[in-house]
């Protein structure tokens, strides 16, 4: 039979484990909550000199947040003074940095549905780095990050004269490499030819030669953060041809966000048990 110091042990213990449990319940719930703050792209490739959106939008159970309730404050990683700030129906760019002076905005028929996504115009290369958009309302509130990487890139065209299939693109930065294929994916032997502006970007012209008609070539020209594939056939003196690109994803993000959603696994698990 079990003594009564037994009982009041094992009685606190389920105490213990029963409080224990409620409060973990308690702060997952507080930390789930009913709203967050979302990008659809945390790692966006902007084309210098283009303009790029940072995609930023508060995700909340209440159908639209009211206007003057939101505030929205972006903000880059050791820069002084804010990117942007919307504050009381009204953008308050007091205290923005110089480097954003006329050349960002926010879109207030969108805010109202909890969209703070920020236009960047003429991108260059001093606005890579870490943003941070963080919204407060009403609806909820919270926060993201979004990792800006800068490069230029644009399409080639294609020149067919002589059998020498020429691939031209005019603006590529960092340095890309340019590869040609065959339909049978077999590499073949393209010159290529960069030119430098004083900005740095890079132009280029590639060439493959003794290229038979009416044959597929593909032309990939990359670096480090965009791939464009191009697929180019010669038909007599003109060429058929389309490119897509691709977007290399940073590493260390992509490992912070899995790092994010182990921790999430985990704190489930746990709250299952
Ligand atoms: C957010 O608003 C911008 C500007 O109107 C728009 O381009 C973008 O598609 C919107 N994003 C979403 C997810 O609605
Ligand atoms: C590439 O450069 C070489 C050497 O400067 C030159 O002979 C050739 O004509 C150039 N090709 C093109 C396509 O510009
Ligand atoms: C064109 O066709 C000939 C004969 O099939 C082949 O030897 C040559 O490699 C082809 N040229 C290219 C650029 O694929
Ligand atoms: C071309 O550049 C990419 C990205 O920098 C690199 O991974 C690849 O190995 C390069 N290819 C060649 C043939 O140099």
């Amino acid at each position: 039979m079990a003594s009564l110091g037994q009982i009041i042990f094992y009685s606190m213990i389920t105490l213990i484990v029963l409080f224990s449990a409620v409060i973990i319940l308690i702060l997952a719930l507080a930390f789930s909550g009913s709203s967050e703050v979302m990008s659809s792209n945390t790692t966006p490739i902007a084309n210098l000199g283009e303009d790029e959106l940072l995609s930023c939008i508060l995700k909340t159970d209440s159908q639209e947040v009211r206007l003057t309730d939101v505030s929205v404050t972006w903000e880059k990683k050791e820069l002084t003074g804010f990117v942007y700030r919307y504050e009381k129906g009204a953008p308050q760019l007091n205290d923005q940095n110089s480097q954003f002076k006329g050349r960002t905005q926010l879109f207030p028929d969108a805010l109202v549905t909890g969209n703070a996504s920020l236009l960047l115009r003429g991108v260059s290369r001093s606005d890579a780095g870490e943003y941070t958009c963080s919204i407060s309302s009403s609806g909820g509130g919270g926060k993201v990050n979004i990792q800006l990487r800068t490069a230029a890139f644009s399409a080639p065209t294609f020149k067919f004269s002589n059998g020498i299939l020429a691939a031209e693109a005019s603006r590529w930065f960092p340095k890309p490499n340019v590869t040609w294929l065959n339909f049978d994916a077999d590499v073949l032997s393209g010159i290529t030819n960069f030119t430098q502006n004083s900005a740095g970007i890079f132009s280029l012209v590639s060439t493959l030669q003794s290229v038979n008609a009416s044959e597929t070539y593909t032309c990939t020209i990359q670096n480090n953060l965009v791939i464009a594939v191009s697929t180019a056939t010669a038909i007599g003196p003109d060429v058929s041809g389309n490119t897509f690109f691709t977007y290399t994803a940073a590493s260390s993000l992509l490992a912070s966000t899995y790092l994010s959603i182990m921790t999430s696994v985990l704190c489930i698990s746990y709250l299952t048990l």
